[in-house]
């Protein structure tokens, strides 16, 4: 009989200094044997924080961490493991050059009896860990070769292969879709049935609460309210992260859409790994300048390699691209962000940021010909527009020279975002921009979106969250197998878009 609902892992009076940012502020949480305890709070409120002191990633300030009663430090997250705690990390950790198994196995290999790493056995291992995730890829496959859903799920398979009493996952969905996050809560609901105990973080609030037993609210590095499942509901969270009830608004209006930005006519893009398979197939789109259209479909539908596609990025393998009535087909992607082409791409953290850059540097790098005086770039100039940019996008930092490494995960994403602001684009493409934002800050992004609609720019985002499509866009567009299955206007609801993208 495993007993459940004991506390075996506790923070006591946990203060951690960052400089001069304090990121907790004297914070109590427990964490309670096989239960889910599900940590809230915008970005920069201190759950990453608190999660890399309780798994040896960081050392507090000052407190207590307590395992079973007794006070223990853990002075790397190897320690923490070794007494039964692993984390899965918010921003992805793999080694991309190196292939799925020996990221899962990297640091403690399987050994043979008589010397070697038994590759063998180790694939064998990571075949019946990705199995148990649905996820149909080869173990030698190098991770940079993975899309960022699948890289997550590696990540997720790789803390589940090492069998620990308490695993803390720092927003572990961020890049699936509902089928995936279907196949990690039924891995939760077996890890709970044995005991483990789980720390749940997440800015996607229902589907959080679908899987809470206990929940816990971080506000500025304070621990502002904590309930049990049957107490609380989607309001109760959202009051106690930001103070007050918000939603992501709504289609900007009072103006007349212009020219068409973007007609994209009979578009294929074939599968690099697999050029038999088409991820877009032979697809229409057609986006006028203020016109804000969201496209929604699950992981596989084809909705980044379309992004791709038209910022210069995938292989068309036939179909026309126009910007603004003029064939971009044959240019650079340097020529298209230079005829007012700006994407967001999925993943920051490969593709958005410089990570050894300040966040200045990084908010005004695709611009920096507004930051020049003549010939040159004038500091005084790029720091000026790198500070407009930061409040423009509401940025929470201390300022522009901060290593943007300092920045919580959803100040980063807004980095990412500044950074095609400044560019002043025609047509904007945004692929999940609100991946790991707060609802506090993922309405802030749409606002952002609508100003710059009403301004005449096109906007084209994706999401897997059914209402963040039922926000401000103009139009719904859902897609499936490279293939627009069907459209909406803004007064559809949640089971129609669910349903025409075979997820219902
Ligand atoms: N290495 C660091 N150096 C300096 N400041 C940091 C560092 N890590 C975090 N901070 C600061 O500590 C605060 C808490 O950050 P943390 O990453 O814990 O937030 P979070 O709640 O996880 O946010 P998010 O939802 O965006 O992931 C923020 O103000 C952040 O800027
Ligand atoms: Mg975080």
């Amino acid at each position: 009989m495993v007993s459940t609902d004991e506390v075996v892992l506790e923070a006591r009076d946990v203060v951690k200094n960052y400089g001069g940012t304090r990121a907790l502020k004297g914070v109590n949480f427990e964490i309670r044997s096989g239960t889910v305890t599900t940590l809230f709070g915008e970005n920069g409120a201190g759950k990453s924080t608190l999660m890399k002191i309780l798994s040896g990633v960081e050392q507090p300030t000052s407190g207590e961490i307590l395992l079973g009663g007794e006070p223990v430090t853990f002075s790397s997250t190897t320690e923490a493991a070794e007494r039964g705690i692993s984390i899965i990390h918010q921003e992805l950790s793999l080694a991309p050059n190196l292939t799925v198994r020996d990221n899962i196995f990297m640091g403690r290999e399987i050994m043979r009896r008589f010397g070697g790493v038994d590759f063998a056995e180790e694939t064998r291992q990571t075949r019946a860990l990705l199995d148990d995730m649905n996820l149909a890829i080869d173990p030698d496959t190098f991770v940079s070769d993975l899309r960022v859903g699948q890289q997550q799920v590696v990540e997720i398979a790789r803390a589940l292969s090492v069998n620990s009493r308490i695993l803390i996952m720092d927003e572990p969905t961020s890049a699936l879709a509902a089928a995936e996050v279907e196949t990690l809560f039924g891995i939760i609901r077996d890890l709970l049935a044995r005991g483990v105990a789980i720390v749940y973080i997440s800015h996607h609030l229902e589907e959080a609460l679908e899987i809470t037993d206990h929940a816990v609210v971080l506000r500025d590095g304070t621990m502002t309210a904590r309930g049990e499942r049957a107490d609380i509901d989607l309001a109760w969270i959202v009051k106690n992260m930001v103070g007050e009830n918000f939603d992501l608004g709504s289609p900007p209006e009072g103006y007349e859409f212009g020219e068409p930005v973007l007609s994209v006519t009979d578009l294929t893009v074939l599968d690099p790994d697999n050029p038999e398979r088409a991820v877009v197939n032979g697809l229409d789109l057609h986006v006028r300048a203020g016109e804000i259209v969201c496209i929604y479909g699950l992981m596989g539908a084809g909705r980044t390699e379309l992004l791709e596609a038209v910022a210069g990025r995938g292989r068309v393998e036939s179909g026309e691209i126009d910007l603004e009535g003029e064939s971009i087909l044959r240019d650079s992607i340097s020529e298209r962000i230079e005829k007012g082409l700006g994407l967001v791409p999925e993943d920051r953290q490969r593709d958005g940021l410089v990570q050894t850059f300040s966040v200045g540097r990084n908010l005004t790098l695709a611009s920096l010909d507004k930051s020049m005086t003549g010939l040159a770039i004038s500091r005084k100039k790029e720091k000026e527009r790198a500070q407009e940019l930061i409040s423009a996008v509401t940025v929470k930092t201390s300022g522009p020279d901060l290593n943007i490494g300092g920045l919580s995960g959803g100040n980063q994403q807004k980095v990412v975002i500044g950074k095609i602001v400044a560019t002043d684009p025609r047509l904007m493409l945004l692929d999940e921009p609100s991946r790991g934002i707060d609802v506090g800050a993922k309405a802030e992004v749409f606002r952002l979106l609508s100003e710059r609609a009403r301004r005449g720019v096109g906007v084209v985002y994706t999401t897997s969250e059914v209402g963040e499509c039922l926000s401000i866009a103009h139009r719904i567009i859902v897609m499936s197998r490279g293939q627009i299955t069907a459209e909406f206007g803004p007064d559809a609801t949640k089971d129609m878009i669910m349903a025409a993208s075979g997820e219902a």
